[in-house]
């Protein structure tokens, strides 16, 4: 029987971004004594309207710093008991253009808080990995928490360094680490250059939908609240020094998930558009979730129901993604579509 452990101060590394500001939501609404430090540089993908809610909170608290920053990490982590480190470069095209910005975020950044975290005697570090450090498994089966890694892209074999790190410290410093490896992710804040926003927001501003290659490369999608049940699961009960994936059970193929989000917002097919593929484009993910499920982790399922509440989330909330949209999006769009082919203008 695995011990629950509880904890008073939690930091939330990267937690103005879309799965830890879900996070934090989580966190707070399951243990309501709880005090939250979310830490967050605020890069593109950071946005404090996403927990604009907890303005006035008195259990939450902000604090503007760069996970690389050591100095500034002393500070925040002061009185933390447990620390969760969503705080990433997360998007693989962007990689392919900045690696060197995913490795001081991704790995770099990994290791000042695992240095701060023990320092500071923090009780629990968890690390949000992803899938992407197997590789693809691009025929049927399931990758499991022993199979070697082999990342294909350099977001990928960043997040695959972070994990190394966070072993090494286990080991040679015995601190108490645990790793959680989630498949794609979709659900409300989520920044709109990830597949499923941008398709919904695109179709509905009557864009075309850029489908990279044949389209029919496999995701395993993940509702963000089932994510952040699995990783709040891995903190309080996981076993140090292991990894839990966290699959969604919901593999479908991009094309497909395209063409529902255009029926469901009554958009013509027409606005698909085949475009230049991704270099090495990993073909599929799949997560055996045996491991995590035995701890007592229950995801919802139903892929349909949460996809269409997604897809009108966004529909409802358009001034939180048009203001996105307008700004350094547009810069990028322009940057990584128009290389594979796509009117931009
Ligand atoms: P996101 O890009 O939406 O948010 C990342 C957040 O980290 C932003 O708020 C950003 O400002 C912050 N950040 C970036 N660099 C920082 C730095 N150097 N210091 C401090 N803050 C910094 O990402 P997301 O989709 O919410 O992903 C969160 C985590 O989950 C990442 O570690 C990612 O690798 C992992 N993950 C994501 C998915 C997915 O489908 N989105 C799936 C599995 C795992
Ligand atoms: P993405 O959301 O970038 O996540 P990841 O690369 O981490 O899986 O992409 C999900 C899938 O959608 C992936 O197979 C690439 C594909 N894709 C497109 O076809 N067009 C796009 O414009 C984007 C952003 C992704």
């Amino acid at each position: 029987m695995t011990a629950t452990r509880t904890f008073t101060r939690v930091m939330v590394t990267g937690g103005a971004g879309f799965i830890g500001s879900n996070y934090v939501h989580y966190l707070l609404e399951r243990h309501p004594a709880y005090q939250v430090v979310v830490v967050d540089k605020l890069t593109y993908a950071g946005n404090l309207a996403s927990l604009a809610d907890l303005d006035g909170d008195p259990r939450y608290s902000f604090v503007r710093a760069d996970i690389a920053d050591e100095a500034a990490i002393d500070a925040a982590m002061q009185g933390c008991d447990a620390v969760v480190n969503f705080a990433a470069d997360s998007h693989v095209d962007r990689s392919l253009h900045d690696p060197g910005g995913f490795i001081r975020t991704d790995v770099h950044g990994v290791f000042v808080l695992l240095e701060a975290a023990r320092r500071h005697g923090v009780r629990r570090f968890l690390q949000i990995s992803t899938d992407e450090v197997y590789g693809h498994f691009p025929q049927g089966g399931e990758s499991v928490e022993t199979d070697r890694l082999r990342p294909r892209n350099p977001y990928s074999a960043a997040k695959a360094g972070g994990e190394m790190m966070v072993n090494a410290y286990v080991e040679t410093h015995g601190l108490d680490a645990v790793i959680t490896r989630g498949s794609n992710t979709f659900g409300p804040y989520q920044y709109p250059e990830k597949f499923i926003p941008l398709m919904i927001t695109n179709a509905l501003e009557d864009q075309p939908l850029p489908i990279y290659g044949d389209g029919l490369q496999r995701r395993d999608w993940l509702y963000v609240r089932d994510h952040c049940a699995g990783v709040d699961l891995v903190l309080h009960r996981g076993a140090t020094g292991e990894a839990y994936n966290l699959g969604g059970g919901n593999e479908a193929v991009n094309l497909d998930v395209a063409k529902r989000i255009l029926d469901r917002l009554g958009k013509p097919h027409s606005l698909l558009r085949h475009v230049g593929d991704r270099p090495g484009h990993d073909r599929r993910y799949a997560l055996s979730t045996a491991k995590a499920e035995a701890l007592g982790w229950e995801p919802r399922h139903d892929f349909s129901i949460l996809l269409a509440e997604t897809i009108d989330w966004y529909a409802a909330n358009q001034p939180w993604w048009r203001a996105i949209k307008s700004g350094e999006f547009a810069d990028w769009y322009a940057k990584n579509y128009a290389a594979r082919g796509v009117h931009v203008g």
